[in-house]
């Protein structure tokens, strides 16, 4: 653990708004080239090699600290900091392009952005086809709260709507529909209207898309999915565009106890040397499958924002920096995609998605969505696309 840094007192500066510096990996130097994302999530955060010190942070897990008189240090109580979060938190904040707070979960992470910008009496404007528990929370939480939300799809027509509204929360690409929504313009039009805009940024990740940097206020992701990508973890993260806002969440953070914990933050620090490997094989993977389901007889619709034939084709590859893994796509009804499911032998049924297994799930099941009965949610892994494409085609081929 560094122990440098300015010495604070809980009662001198408030430890709700504590933020702690990564440790000073001793390093000297020319600044190392630093330009492919193969690269970045391998640097990001800093270099590693001081002496002794070890090439991946490890992880912390004291939740309590020998502290004799007079506080000092950045690290005082579990809750408040961690040297394993500290060390995530500078590697998300150079990806994002904005100081980040790591959440126990996606949703704490979402619900951390909610209760610190909106106020009994405020009105927010939300993505109707977003994350269904993230929907859950404005409908059944916030009204309770006295705050009004008003629904308008991914999509153009969240601009019009924007006027009066002190928080704007959009997914793009949105889960599960996969619909892009022009971040810059919207962020542009919440400007104007005294708006902050809000980027669940789950399914791009910050290698896919960078909000912060396209004008959005907060970047928010659950980091369970492609982030992380193994399937193992529940974590999420909130990015800020300024300092101020940073405070705000590390602050609510601090209160309420949303911390994710030291073991989990290192997995996710972990993972994150693969995501521009894992990313590449699943949107590969993605682009041909889209492809192959474009073509087939039994398939009605397919979303996949890098298809050239999709209609947020022209969006996405104008405004993202890479494409994801995850296919939507429709067959004729439940039960083709209940029995279509029922056939593969490779890609497993899971919820969830961005791990390095392959998962689909038929999202009605849930019903929180508003998508057709047949609509199946398809999370690309890093199987070979050979095998990927002929577990498909074999278990479509039992629908005829
Ligand atoms: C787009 C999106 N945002 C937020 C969440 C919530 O994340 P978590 O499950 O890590 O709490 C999810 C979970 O599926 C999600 O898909």
């Amino acid at each position: 653990m560094n122990d440098a840094g300015t010495p604070r007192h809980p009662e001198q500066s408030d430890p709700r708004c504590q933020s702690a510096e990564p440790a000073d990996t001793g390093r000297s130097g020319a600044t190392p080239i630093v330009s492919g994302d193969g690269t970045r999530v391998l640097t990001a955060g800093g270099m590693p090699g001081g002496q002794g010190t070890p090439l991946v942070p490890s992880p912390v897990f004291a939740s309590t600290y020998v502290l004799h008189g007079e506080p000092a240090g950045p690290y005082q109580y579990g809750r408040l900091t961690n040297p394993t979060w500290t060390a995530w938190e500078a590697a998300l904040a150079d990806l994002e392009g904005g100081p980040a707070i790591a959440f126990a979960s996606g949703i704490a992470a979402v619900t951390a952005v909610l209760a610190t910008t909106l106020r009994p009496g405020d009105t927010m404007l939300m993505a109707s086809d977003c994350y269904y528990a993230t929907r859950r929370l404005a409908e059944e939480f916030l009204s309770d709260f006295g705050v009004v939300t008003r629904w308008a799809p991914t999509g153009p027509e969240m601009a019009a709507q924007v006027a009066g509204a002190r928080l704007v929360w959009i997914e793009s690409p949105s889960n599960p529909g996969l619909d892009v929504c022009d971040i810059a313009e919207l962020a542009r039009r919440c400007r104007d209207e005294g708006a902050l805009l809000a980027v669940d940024n789950t399914t791009a990740t910050p290698l896919g898309q960078q909000p912060l940097l396209l004008g959005a206020d907060f970047s928010v992701a659950s980091d369970t999915k492609a982030m992380t990508g193994h399937s193992d973890i529940v974590l999420g993260h909130v990015a800020c565009r300024t300092g101020e806002l940073a405070e705000r969440i590390r602050g609510w953070r601090n209160s309420t106890g949303a911390i994710p914990g030291p073991f989990e933050t290192w997995l996710a620090h972990r993972s994150l040397a693969t995501l521009d490997l894992r990313l590449a094989r699943q949107a590969d993977n993605a682009r041909e499958l889209a492809a192959m389901l474009a073509a087939h007889p039994a398939v009605r619709r397919v979303r996949y924002p890098w298809l050239p034939s999709d209609p947020a084709y022209p969006l996405a590859v104008r405004q993202m920096r890479r494409p994801g893994g995850l296919v939507s796509f429709e067959l004729a009804g439940a039960a083709e995609a209940e029995a279509f499911l029922g056939a593969l032998r490779l890609v497993t049924v899971a919820t969830s998605f961005g791990g390095v297994h392959s998962t689909a799930e038929r999202r009605a099941r849930w019903g929180g969505d508003d998508v057709p009965p047949g609509f199946i949610r398809f999370s690309c892994g890093c199987e070979d696309a050979a095998d990927l494409l002929a577990d498909v085609e074999q278990a479509l081929a039992r629908l005829r």
